[in-house]
């Protein structure tokens, strides 16, 4: 009996040491993970329980958020790690959450190619000098761009030891289609009418644009992956504004790109493979194409109907959405009722709960720890 228990213990030595790959030079090893469901449902494995986090969930309808940022400017908040997991935990002290993802913003590209921007109470991101004509592309400096993203990589290493194995961190960034749009709207737009103009009438400079995010975005990401993050999601937050022939001709093939160039990547320098969400909001039209992208994980906005996106993608990729940021503001009754119709029509299999879109200021909080309970309750 000893002696099969020391050799168990020897084999299993031996195994760790033969699976253990470096993945970067850490101080200090990362944490074991405690809840694993989030990657085992981007990966199609069995969950315990749904899993379950919700977009922006660090934000303004949490008292202490607004709290910290009194005190701090929001880039602030996103350039001083201490800060930013701060605000990354303070969801998970509240709601039995399955997953953080990292508090920063998608448009520090941008700031990293230089362009200036800045947050605005009430009006939300303003570029003061945004892109106008093609000549303004010899403005970009994607040289050494990665190197002042750098504190983004330090805030996720320090995020992962502070969750001590808890739930997993997801990393993200924007998508080139959106980051194109804010970089020449100047702030965000009902119409994306400067640049969609630019896609009919620059081209070529439009494609040149868009291929300078893609490769930012790729190394951003192998280092979000180098630094901790042990899932990522890209955000096409502007897709709503292209119509499905655009969205194919604008958005997808950077989308693939992106993908394909970080696998590559991450397998050729022995890093993790970690799954890899799109969420492409009001593509909702194209999610067959989306499913062709290699990516493990398709978010949905609410104007998707569960049971027709699982039809479009079919059985092997993992969904996630979907509940529309307003049914937050419902009786609670009702908000568990229709959660609950959600998750059923998900299913267990292949599916992560999360909103539609972003989590709204004024959501009560009541009404987090009624979604979150209903989620893991509902099957
Ligand atoms: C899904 O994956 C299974 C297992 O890898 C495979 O046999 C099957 O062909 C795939 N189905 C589709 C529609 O891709
Ligand atoms: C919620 O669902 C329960 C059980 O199906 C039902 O009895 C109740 O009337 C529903 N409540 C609301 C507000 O829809």
């Amino acid at each position: 009996m000893a002696i099969g228990l020391r050799l168990s213990m020897l084999l299993l030595a031996l195994i760790t040491i033969v699976s253990y790959k470096p993945t970067l030079q850490r101080l200090q090893p990362f944490p074991a993970l405690k809840n694993d469901n989030l990657l085992r449902a981007a990966r199609g494995d069995v969950v315990d329980r749904v899993p379950v986090w919700v977009m922006r969930q660090a934000g303004r309808y949490l008292p202490e958020f607004q709290e910290l940022r009194k005190q701090h400017d929001f880039f602030t908040v996103c350039r001083t790690p201490e800060l930013a997991c701060e605000v990354t935990m303070q969801p998970l002290r509240r709601f039995d959450l399955d997953a953080s993802i990292i508090f920063s913003d998608i448009l520090v590209i941008p700031q990293a190619l230089g362009l200036t921007v800045e947050m605005h109470a009430g009006v939300g991101p303003v570029l003061p000098q945004p892109l106008s004509t093609p000549e303004d592309l010899k403005r970009l400096t994607p040289d050494g761009a990665l190197s002042r993203l750098s504190y983004v990589g330090d805030a996720i290493t320090m995020m992962r030891h502070k969750l001590d194995g808890r739930v997993p961190l997801i990393g993200f960034t924007g998508a080139p289609w959106t980051l194109m749009g804010y970089m020449i709207e100047g702030g965000g737009s009902k119409t994306m009418s400067k640049s969609k103009a630019w896609l009919t009438e620059y081209p070529e400079d439009s494609k040149l644009l868009l291929n300078l995010l893609t490769d930012t975005i790729v190394d951003y990401l192998e280092m979000q992956v180098k630094s901790g993050a042990q899932m990522l999601q890209v955000f096409e937050s502007s897709a709503e504004h292209l119509s499905k022939e655009e969205f194919l001709v604008w958005a997808v093939p950077y989308l693939r790109r992106i993908r394909n160039d970080l696998v590559d990547r991450l397998t050729k320098k022995g890093l993790e493979v970690v799954p890899i969400t799109l969420f492409a909001k009001g593509a909702g039209h194209s999610l067959k194409e989306q499913s062709d992208l290699g990516y493990d994980v398709i978010g949905l906005d609410w104007t998707v109907d569960p049971r027709e996106a699982r039809e479009q993608v079919g059985p092997n990729i993992t969904l996630q959405g979907n509940l529309d940021p307003q049914d937050m503001y419902r009786d609670p009754e009702e908000l568990r009722n229709l959660t609950t119709e959600m998750v059923h029509k998900f299913g267990k299999s292949r599916y992560i709960a999360n909103l539609g879109h972003g989590i709204t200021p004024q959501t009560p909080i009541t009404s987090m720890e009624v979604l979150v309970e209903a989620v893991h309750q509902a099957l």
